[in-house]
């Protein structure tokens, strides 16, 4: 709270991309915790329908400002009306891996140019705390698992991954720079989910590339067949690992972040965000088919470009720091998923 003419005001956070799917759930999150919620995006790759759940689960709807981050007199002008914000989390980006190789440009421009206006931006307006989405895509194929935070970066094997690697560096280059500005990278695993409440999930566009959304679409029916990339890999049961986080989890590892900004945390500091524990794309479908009781019918295809055999992450760093643990239990997280997908689908 912060004291204005006697009268106690939430401190306002700006949420970029804040209309899309980690983005809403992160501010919740916030609304939550008390924080006055503002969010720009210019619904490239969302719906302002996720705002009205946002506001059904939390009884505040954000303020919403349609604006394209990559556009800088349009995202001046809506920084100028919310000057008075303590902080940034910039989710805005695009972030389809396949689309980045067939339109490198788009995502060069899109991603930098909109991470480059808002860190000018929060300088000029003196807003002093930045939290910005990163990923695991950043460590490429790793060779020691769980990945940590000293795990050497590899370059990245995708214009999107390129994005990301870049964007950590422009801002520890901008933080070298203006020690006055802080900034906290979120090295995301595989956020899956959606919020308990089945107001509120992951909306993708047309057929979707990541496992989650294909499982549930064909357990929906949506689609006939789940193909599952590779059975002869180097693991346990020969298929892909990954680190699937909740996103509800993933939504208060933002609030965790800002908080400790807030109470002193400064220059730049980076976490991996999982569960640290890795799961087969199969322990993945039985999981969800023993959680909802709905079969996902599979066939195994052959591997995919690019997939890496397995990564997890070591997320110790972000529960001795921030306090913060991916605490949900997975059956939890595939209900709620199947939840939200059975809303979509009515
Ligand atoms: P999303 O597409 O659902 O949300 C991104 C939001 O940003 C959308 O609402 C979109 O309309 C908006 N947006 C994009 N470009 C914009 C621009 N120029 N100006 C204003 N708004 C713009 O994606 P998400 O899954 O919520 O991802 C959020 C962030 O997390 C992204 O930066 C993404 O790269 C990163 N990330 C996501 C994952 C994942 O698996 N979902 C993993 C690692 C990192
Ligand atoms: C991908 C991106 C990553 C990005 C993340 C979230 C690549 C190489 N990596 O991660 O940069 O941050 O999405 O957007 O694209 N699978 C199937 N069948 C499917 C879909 C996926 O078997 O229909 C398997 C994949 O082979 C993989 C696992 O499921 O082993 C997870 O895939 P996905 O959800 O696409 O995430 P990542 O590839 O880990």
């Amino acid at each position: 709270m912060i004291v204005h003419g006697g009268v106690f005001m939430a401190k306002k956070i700006i949420v970029t991309g804040g209309a899309g799917y980690i983005g809403s759930h992160t501010s919740v999150a916030l609304q939550e915790s008390g924080f006055d919620v503002v969010v720009f995006d210019n619904l490239s790759n969302s719906n302002i329908s996720s705002l009205d759940g946002v506001a059904k689960i939390t009884g505040t709807r954000p303020e919403f400002i349609n604006v394209d981050c990559a556009d800088f007199s349009a995202l001046r002008s809506a920084f100028m009306l919310h000057r008075d914000a303590v902080g940034v989390i910039h989710f805005a980006a695009f972030k389809a891996v396949g689309e980045s190789v067939a339109n490198p440009t788009m995502y060069y421009r899109n991603n930098l140019n909109g991470l480059i206006n808002v860190l000018d931006l929060m300088r000029e307006f003196e807003i002093p705390n930045l939290v910005f989405s990163s990923s695991a895509t950043v460590y490429g194929t790793p060779a020691v698992l769980p990945v940590t935070e000293q795990t050497p970066l590899q370059p990245a094997t995708s214009p999107y991954g390129g994005t990301k690697v870049m964007g950590e560096n422009i801002i520890r280059d901008t933080v070298h720079a203006y020690p006055q500005m802080h900034a906290t990278l979120l090295r995301y695993f595989n956020p899956i989910g959606a919020h308990p409440s089945g107001l509120i999930g992951e909306l993708p566009n047309g057929v979707p590339n990541n496992l989650m959304p294909y499982i549930t679409q064909t357990a929906a029916r949506i689609r006939p067949v789940l193909n599952v990339f590779g059975d002869d890999y180097d693991t346990p049961d020969g298929f892909c690992v990954r680190d699937y986080i909740d996103v509800n989890d993933l939504a208060r590892a933002h609030v965790a972040a800002l908080n400790y900004m807030l109470s002193g945390g400064d220059g730049v500091s980076v976490f991996n965000l999982g569960t640290g524990r890795g799961l087969s794309v199969m322990e993945l479908v039985r999981g969800f088919e023993s959680a909802t009781g709905v079969p996902v019918p599979y066939k195994i295809a052959p591997r995919r470009a690019g997939d890496v055999p397995a990564i997890w992450a070591d997320a110790s760093l972000a529960e001795r720091v921030l306090k913060w643990r991916a605490d949900t239990p997975l059956s939890e997280t595939l209900a709620s998923t199947w939840r939200w997908q059975k809303n979509q689908s009515n």
